[in-house]
């Protein structure tokens, strides 16, 4: 055998035992599901389409598809015209093949406000008496966290079945944009196997992968969509107050929100406002939340804007309580942080202050303080208290480090030290 060709079956044979399954399987051929199916195609992976709606299975046969979502039908042509793709009724696999499956069936939400998880569960089962040998599930379907996680624990026999979260976050009408350039793709996985099969059939996409457990994966697809809902609830929220307020132009009104700087990057990206913490703060959005709840009471308007008010102060007591437990009254803790946002020397309503205040009331002793800018506020504000104020900490095995403002340069700091020291208000770490 010439050198060129025992180099090529080299090469084949190294390809063939590194690839992890032979074929992957697309079920529920939906807005997610063929999607997925055609974008694996269409990175020349063949792949067998499996919905139990005969009408889908019929029609995209023929190359109709049987919803309107672009580019879908030309890939459609491309990948049966190629022997890319082949589509079936019931699942029949062949005895020598490993198999990756993405699960893309409906989650619908019952009268109970439960997601009826009857698809899914149907599914699962019928490959779980169905596969001969490997199965990898990727569940694409929107479920509550933790379904993964029971699924796993509750239905699966067969120990030849492993199953991930792999949630999706494409959108009706940029379905194929939205796969095939994703912003994230997710990964949820108990079993570490996943980490090299994502890598495997993600890599053509570049989109970096995120690993996470199952369970997270399914909070991050929740998160995602509640806050989009959150958004328009919001708006519309204050389309009724505008409404009984009368004369209130809320078109214009609108306008002028979306006109905020924020939006476009100045003087911050509107999205450093998406992060948990201590709480909002500050001279401003406190007492207008309080004032425009009380206000819109009048209009039974309140609800929402009265929900915003108890979060806040909810979290604060949320991680109030888990100071107090991690620690005790003549631990040293430092409270990186002290003005109600970064870049500001401002203490007026901070979190931070209202933190230390009750750590005061609460008898700890050994509090230092860090903060940048807020010097001279910090000295004025504590003058008769015994407070250490500094602008830098120092690290010491036996302190606590409570990050609260989060300077880069506290970031950076408490991402050196060991965590059972670091109580992490910002999820920064
Ligand atoms: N539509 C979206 O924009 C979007 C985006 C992200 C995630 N999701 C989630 O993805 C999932 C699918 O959404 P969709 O919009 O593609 O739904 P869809 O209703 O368009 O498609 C679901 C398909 O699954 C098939 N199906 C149902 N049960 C089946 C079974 N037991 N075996 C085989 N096929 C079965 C149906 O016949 C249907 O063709 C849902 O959980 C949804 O919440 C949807």
């Amino acid at each position: 055998m010439e050198l060129k060709n025992i180099f090529y079956f080299y090469k084949l044979k190294k390809k063939l035992m590194n690839n992890l399954f032979d074929e992957i399987c697309v079920i529920g051929l939906g807005f997610v599901g063929l999607t997925t199916a055609l974008s694996f195609t269409n990175k020349n992976f063949k792949v067998i389409g499996i919905d139990d709606n005969e009408d889908v299975i019929n029609s995209l046969k023929k190359r109709k598809i049987l919803f309107n979502e672009p580019f879908l039908r030309s890939k459609l042509i491309k990948a049966i015209k190629n022997k890319k793709i082949r589509f079936e009724k019931n699942l029949d696999f062949l005895e020598n093949k490993n198999y990756i499956f993405f699960i893309c069936v409906g989650t619908p939400v019952n009268a109970k406000s439960e997601y009826s998880l009857k698809n899914l569960h149907q599914t699962i089962d019928l490959i779980q008496k169905k596969i001969y040998k490997k199965g990898y599930i990727f569940i694409k379907s929107t479920v509550i966290p933790g379904t993964t996680k029971s699924i796993i624990n509750s239905k699966i026999k067969n120990n030849n079945l492993k199953i991930c979260s792999n949630p999706e976050f494409l959108r009706e009408g940029k379905a194929w944009e939205d796969f095939n350039f994703a912003d994230k793709i997710v990964v949820g996985y108990e079993d570490e196997i996943f980490k090299k099969i994502s890598k495997q059939i993600y890599k053509k996409f570049n989109t970096k992968v995120t690993f996470v457990n199952s369970i997270t994966a399914e909070f991050s697809k929740q998160l995602s969509n509640a806050f989009l809902s959150n958004l328009i609830s919001f708006s519309n929220n204050f389309a009724i107050l505008g409404e009984k307020l009368k004369y209130v132009d809320i078109k214009t009104a609108f306008n002028s929100l979306r006109l905020d700087k924020r939006f476009f990057g100045y003087p911050a990206l509107i999205s450093s406002y998406i992060h948990p913490g201590l709480g909002f703060g500050g001279y401003c959005l406190p007492k207008d939340i309080k004032a425009l709840s009380k206000f819109s009471k009048k209009y039974n308007q309140n609800s929402f804007f009265e929900k915003i008010v108890k979060t806040n102060d909810q979290i604060f007591n949320m991680h109030l309580k888990k100071i107090l437990k991690m620690t005790k009254t003549k631990d040293k803790i430092y409270i990186l942080g002290l003005s109600f946002k970064e870049g500001t020397d401002d203490i007026r309503f901070s979190k931070s202050i209202d933190l230390v205040d009750r750590l005061l009331k609460n008898k700890y002793k050994n509090l230092i303080l860090c903060d940048p800018l807020s010097y001279n506020n910090l000295i004025n504000y504590y003058k008769l208290k015994k407070i250490i104020i500094k602008k830098i900490p120092n690290y010491e095995k036996n302190a606590f480090y409570i990050l609260s403002t989060p300077y880069k340069k506290y970031v950076n700091f408490i991402k050196k030290i060991p965590k059972k020291q670091v109580i992490d208000t910002r999820y920064m770490i």
